[in-house]
């Protein structure tokens, strides 16, 4: 991806006394994605996410939001234009939902807001609870609620940790849509959760980390073509293996070839049809074709295998069948 990152980690360390909580993390998130950053608890989401809104002072590496470091002068006012929700929302309790919204509203000198937040009330499932008091609301309710305050101003990036925390099976589905639909309302999205489904649903890339590590970064697609098997595997004649994973990335699908002359195939596809029909259209006949059952889980799994990043790479290298 070409887009300009609108969030940079170079070589983020953050200790705490002995423990190391992010330990020389490097991605970036390019603008119009919806990035994952996906690790089990404790693996240092939280961390990495505070140091980046400059909540938590790196101690090595460095961090950038929206071109701007901590420290740096222009800092506070980027942290400002970009949409947070970290680890429960920050809302005032006594006052109403809407009321949240207008002071948040004021807050971001947005004038002339009423109709937006209306939206985004709408757009969170909260228009019938805007005049309650905000603190009687369940867990579920104070997420979508933070979720809107994150919002509003249409921030050109928001950054998210765990949204979907307190939500039932239905508020999750609901707003992992909403995040999805985000780039495009023009906003690029950070999220960290320890759903690996829930990465693989929502998301366009993931940063994978654990223990404070970066296992693994890429789209979707890429890692689980990479280190997870892939969404579908094909068998054709040997000596056109080649041809068809061109044909199947002109496509628009991740296809590496394997040792024993199969194809994995990755990618959007939600037909098997989608792989034989370009392939058919160029004369190469499919003589198997089936469903890998690999997904994100697995590309975890193998990296974690032992614990140690170094020995999950060369253990993931041979999961690729
Ligand atoms: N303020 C702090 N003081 C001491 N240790 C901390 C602090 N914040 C985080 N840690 C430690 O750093 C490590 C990473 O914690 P962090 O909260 O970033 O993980 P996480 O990936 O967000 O986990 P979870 O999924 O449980 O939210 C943990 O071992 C945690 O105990
Ligand atoms: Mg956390």
């Amino acid at each position: 991806m070409t887009a300009q990152p609108l969030a940079v980690y170079d070589g983020l360390v953050k200790r705490y006394g002995t423990v190391t909580a992010v330990d020389g993390l490097s991605f970036e998130v390019p603008e119009g994605a919806v990035c994952g950053l996906l690790g089990p608890n404790g693996a240092g989401k939280t961390t990495a996410i505070r140091a980046l809104l400059g909540l938590a002072a790196p101690t090595a590496g460095s961090t950038a939001v929206l071109d701007e470091r901590p420290g740096s002068p222009g800092f506070a006012a980027a942290v400002r234009r970009v949409g947070t929700l970290i680890e429960g929302p920050a809302i005032y309790a006594r006052t109403t939902a809407r009321k949240n919204m207008r002071i948040e509203a004021a807050a971001l000198s947005l004038h002339g807001a009423e109709a937006q937040i209306e939206e985004l009330l709408a757009l969170v499932g909260l228009t019938d609870r805007a005049d309650t008091r905000a603190g009687t609301f369940s867990m579920g309710m104070k997420q979508r609620l933070g979720l809107a305050l994150a919002l509003l101003g249409g921030p050109r990036l928001v950054v998210l940790d765990e949204p979907t925390n307190g939500l039932d099976p239905a508020g999750i589905v609901e707003v992992r849509k909403l995040i999805k639909e985000l780039p495009a309302r023009g906003t690029t999205v950070l999220v960290s959760s320890h759903q690996l489904a829930e990465v693989e649903l929502m998301c366009d890339r993931a940063t994978i980390i654990h223990r404070g590590r970066l296992l693994a970064e890429g789209t979707i697609a890429e890692l689980l073509a990479r280190h997870g098997g892939a969404g579908f595997a094909t068998q054709v004649a040997p000596d056109e293996a080649g041809r068809a994973a061109e044909i199947l990335r002109r496509a628009g699908l991740t296809a590496t070839t394997q040792d024993d002359g199969r194809l994995a195939v990755a990618g959007a596809i939600d037909d098997g049809a989608q792989i034989s029909r370009p392939l058919a259209d160029e004369g190469i006949h499919v003589r198997e074709l089936w469903r890998e059952g690999a997904r994100l889980e697995g590309v975890f799994l193998a990296l974690t295998e032992d614990g140690d990043e170094e020995q999950a790479g060369a253990a993931s290298a041979e999961v690729t069948t």
